[in-house]
């Protein structure tokens, strides 16, 4: 078997969602490897070599597998693209010297291969370098998708702006993004210009961000990035400080390891923010960890002090208690020394957030929360109502909430329309409702709401500190996998926080 041939077997079959796969040398015009049974005509092989050859993508429609096909592109980078239909996907990979093609079944997602292709790409890369020392421009250049109007494939927002040079420029980061709204398929990782930090603004390297629920709605078209933002996803974010814009006023050095609230952009290489809205990250933690703490803690912080302004002894209801938000909720409640009491839609998620300190927890989906608080509450229900599900709760929620009770809308998981007598029921409790967003609050909120938390809170997060607060982390993704990310949290998978890594090379 030939090195090629072992390569093939190694990495890309072993994942069992590839179907066929096949090698092409592009100086001899020949396939020098291939799954059994996969035949590549030498028709085909030598269209497929001059459609790469001109970078004319449209000719690969002609080609070997783009006949009468019409494929989305689910992701590309400078040697890769990875295609898709309802029947089929398709892997392209090329360097100067060879071309890999392979397929996996349409309903897979292309991910699951990615490992595989970039260890693929790294040997196609070094053996291009053993045959053509001194970078000598042999066989095909990288992909080069700039005349778009040129692409074969579905003209939708799917189809990538790929760099024409193998080297990323200094002033080029990747970042997460998509063109059009609709579902996570719509995502993938792309080149764009790496921002520069403004006045008093801070220039992040990014190690990690997380995913929120506004990721999504954003992703969906539901929720634009307030004026002046970032269109890149990403609300939050940890790594180190690489740059200071002008009028910094020396809070932060280069080299210090931060995590920010962001109004935008934290899932890319690099981020800038207001230098009041970075905090430091704290002793003994992981920037994996630090990621999961800005946009849920200070939400669950900004929710419970500067809104419902939570007093000792008080009793808390917190809705979607196993949420990024919930569980950071749960905990300052505690630090509060007030009474967390949660919902959740499964009995695991309702044992983590009695592990972080519930002191009573209701599965809404098979009881009644109303019922159950009141009956915890020996008849006087909760003193204030941390509500992110929004319309049909509002009975629910009015029926277990105290006289005078403050019940604070953050979310509306559940929609925003309410049918029904809700002003005369809460006035007969002289109860108020609240509502509140982070996201669009601005710059000197962000700044009072940061520094409140870093004086009163961030010091419990570090080691040997009691009490101690902890961020859940529920699962860690590649920017790559941005995609899957998103489809874990829009199922309701996740406990905690679903974390974005960058990639290592950054
Ligand atoms: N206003 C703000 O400033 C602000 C800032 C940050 C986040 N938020 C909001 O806070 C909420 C939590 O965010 P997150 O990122 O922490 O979320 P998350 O980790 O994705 O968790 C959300 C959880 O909510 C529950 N849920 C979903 N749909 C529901 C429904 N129709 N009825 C009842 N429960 C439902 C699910 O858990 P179960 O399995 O338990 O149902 C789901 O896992 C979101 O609504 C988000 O938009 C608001």
């Amino acid at each position: 078997m030939n090195e090629l041939q072992a390569l093939l077997n190694d990495a890309l079959l072993r994942t069992k969602h590839v179907e066929n796969a096949a090698i092409i040398d592009i100086k001899q015009q020949k396939v020098c490897a291939s799954t059994s049974g996969f035949n590549v005509p030498s028709d085909d092989a030598l269209n497929l070599i001059y459609a790469f050859h001109q970078n004319l993508l449209q000719v690969r429609r002609g080609g070997l597998f783009f006949k009468e096909k019409r494929y989305k592109c689910l992701r590309a980078d400078n040697h890769s693209i990875y295609l898709q239909n309802p029947d089929r996907g398709l892997i392209v990979v090329k360097t100067k010297t060879y071309i890999l093609v392979a397929t996996y079944r349409g309903d897979m997602y292309p991910s699951v291969c990615v490992e595989a292709v970039e260890k693929l790409a790294d040997f196609f890369r070094e053996e291009g370098k053993r045959q053509h020392p001194g970078g000598q421009r042999e066989g095909c250049s990288s992909f080069d998708f700039a005349r778009r109007e040129e692409v074969g494939y579905h003209s939708t927002s799917q189809q990538l702006l790929v760099p024409k040079s193998d080297k990323r420029r200094s002033n080029k980061m990747l970042a997460a993004y998509f063109e059009c709204p609709g579902g996570p398929e719509n995502l993938y990782v792309k080149e764009v210009t790496k921002p520069h930090p403004g006045e008093g603004e801070v220039l992040v390297r990014v190690s990690a961000s997380a995913l929120n629920r506004a990721d999504l709605l954003q992703r969906r078209g539901k929720y634009p990035p307030p004026k002046g933002a970032s269109d890149i996803l990403g609300l939050e974010a940890a790594g180190s400080v690489v740059g200071l814009g002008p009028g910094c006023k020396g809070r932060w050095k280069i080299g210090d390891a931060v995590m920010a609230l962001l109004s935008g952009g934290g899932q890319a290489e690099y981020v800038t923010a207001p230098e009041g809205h970075l905090m430091p990250v704290p002793r003994g933690m992981t920037l994996v960890q630090a990621a999961a703490i800005p946009e849920a803690w200070l939400t669950a912080f900004q929710l419970l002090h500067f809104v419902g302004k939570v007093e000792k002894g008080e009793r808390v209801l917190i809705h979607a208690g196993a949420s990024g938000v919930g569980l950071a909720a749960i905990q300052l409640v505690r630090l509060a020394k007030a009474i967390p009491i949660v919902t959740a839609g499964t009995q695991e998620k309702l044992k983590v957030t009695a592990n972080a300190g519930a002191a009573a927890g209701f599965n809404y989906k098979n009881e009644d929360f109303s019922e159950k608080v009141l009956a915890f509450t020996q008849g006087s229900g909760v003193d204030l109502i941390l509500d992110c599900v929004g319309g049909s709760y509002w009975e629910k929620n009015l029926a277990c909430l105290s006289t005078d009770g403050r019940w604070i809308v953050y979310g509306l998981l559940s929609g925003g329309e309410v049918h029904g007598d809700l002003f005369a029921r809460l006035l007969s409790k002289r109860a108020s409702i609240h509502t509140s967003l982070l996201r669009s609050r601005d710059k000197e909120y962000k700044e009072r709401l940061v520094k409140a938390f870093t004086e009163e809170v961030l010091p419990h997060f570090s080691e040997g500190t009691s009490p101690h607060l902890q961020p859940i982390v529920d699962s860690v993704y590649s920017l790559h996998e941005i995609a899957e990310a998103h489809r874990v949290m829009e199922e309701n998978k996740n406990i905690g926080k679903i974390i974005i890594k960058m990639p290592a090379s950054s």
